[in-house]
């Protein structure tokens, strides 16, 4: 059973039934299909008790605000991920009310599982045999996996220096996997090829970008639903999300946007877009107030969080309606920043997180300094990819540390 009422495309408004199952505006604007639930009907069955007695753990347990229905879902363990709270870092940073949530956690180790968990469940309901997607790598890892246990082929474009771990799950997920390089200024040449193939070949698009395939965009948000079930309801005063394409943070607000029209919040906490220095054409729209259209992508992208390396915003429109709309903000980090973030969550928490995944810490402790987030303020800061992706990256940086001679042994943290 499905809530969704219709889709309403963010750039022309054509709206579309549900069962027309669109995927892309036929406008061809590049507008994101927004998904729009009947709210009085969900409100009738979700709320906070009932949600209290259900059993599932997966992002399923909270089907009435997804696209398909569970009967079409290709299980494999996506979201519930723990909410950790941070002790011994909150004490360095002198917060007692730091969290992060660990979305390595889930089943290919990076949030992207709880997009793409939706994306193939639409798929199967479609009967789609071939799905495409342009990805870093860890949604095309992603897909993979989902494709794999569906019975379903799985076409990957990914950048020529995608990292390590995630070609190693690509292969063994048994994708088919074409490494795409940049060659023009500002081109997202994976984005290029896979839109090649679907117009070409009639594969399914499904990346983690919302003009592209709108179902995907709704998983994100059960990391507010479950944020706030693990608070207590309490809620937080900020949420730090590592930003590349904006896709993640537009769960974000959606998800919130979602508890709002139900009720069952009142405030919204401060969204945050972290993007690395190298990287930052929405941060910098953001600072500016520039709108979608006049955003020009980053010529040519480089940094050590390859997740966060989409040239352009696919999704900036609704991010930075998020990002204004709860008086957020955007911050840009440097690659030692994110570094240093990647060593202190493993030091001090425990948590393995690869550079994107670390990056919403550099965020926290560049605006902890700039006084724009108070150590008092209840915090979540999202950790949205394993360590395991790229233990090369880390292994270099650790042996430059001790080899090197610049600092040795690693006994009481960084
Ligand atoms: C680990 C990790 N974190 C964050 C992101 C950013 O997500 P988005 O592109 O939705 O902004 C990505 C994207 O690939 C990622 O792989
Ligand atoms: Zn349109």
């Amino acid at each position: 059973m499905s809530f969704v009422e219709r889709l309403v495309c963010s750039k022309c408004g054509t709206s579309y039934e549900p069962n027309e199952n669109p995927v892309m505006c036929t406008k061809k604007d590049l507008g994101r299909l927004d998904v729009i639930y009947n709210y009085d009907e969900v409100s009738e069955r979700f709320d906070r008790r009932s949600l209290g007695s259900r059993e599932s753990r997966d992002i399923w347990r909270y089907g009435e605000l997804l696209p398909v229905s569970s009967e079409f879902a290709v299980r494999l363990g996506e979201g519930g991920t723990p909410l950790v709270k941070a002790r011994r870092l909150g004490a360095k940073l002198g917060m007692r009310n730091l969290h992060f949530k660990d979305d390595t956690r889930n089943p290919t180790a990076s949030f992207k599982d709880r997009a793409m968990a939706v994306g193939s469940a639409k798929a199967v309901e479609l009967k789609k045999r071939d799905v495409a997607i342009a990805s870093s790598g860890n949604a095309a890892a992603s897909l993979a996996a989902y494709s794999a246990r569906a019975g379903m082929r799985c076409h990957a474009f990914v950048p020529s220096d995608a990292a390590a771990g995630k070609i190693a799950q690509l292969l063994l997920y048994g994708a088919s996997i074409t490494k795409c390089a940049q060659v023009k200024k500002g081109e997202d040449a994976t984005v290029q090829a896979m839109l090649h193939t679907v117009e070409r070949f009639g594969y399914y698009p499904c990346p983690s970008f919302g003009p592209f395939n709108p179902y995907q965009v709704e998983g994100p948000k059960t990391i507010v639903y479950e944020l706030y079930e693990q608070t207590g309801w309490e809620g937080l005063d900020a949420i730090l999300v590592p930003t590349g394409s904006g896709c993640l943070l537009t769960g974000i607000w959606k998800g919130l946007r979602d508890l709002k029209e139900l009720d069952l919040i009142r405030a919204y906490p401060r969204i945050v877009a972290v993007q690395p220095a190298g990287n930052q054409a929405l941060v910098r729209a953001i600072q500016k107030g520039t709108p979608l259209e006049k955003i020009v992508p980053e010529p040519y992208p480089e940094s050590v969080a390859g997740g966060l390396l989409d040239p352009y915003p696919w999704d900036g429109d609704a991010a930075m309606e998020g990002v204004r709309s709860t008086n957020g903000a955007g911050v840009s980090v440097s690659d030692r920043d994110i570094l240093r973030s990647v060593r202190e969550l493993a030091a001090f928490e425990g948590i393995f997180a690869e550079p994107s995944g670390a990056a919403g810490l550099a965020g926290l402790e560049k605006l902890l300094a700039a006084g724009a987030i108070g150590r008092e303020e209840r915090v979540a800061v999202l950790v949205t990819g394993s360590g395991l992706k790229e233990p090369d990256r880390v292994m270099e940086m650790f042996v430059r540390r001790t080899v090197g001679g610049a600092k040795k042994g690693n006994r009481n943290g960084p």
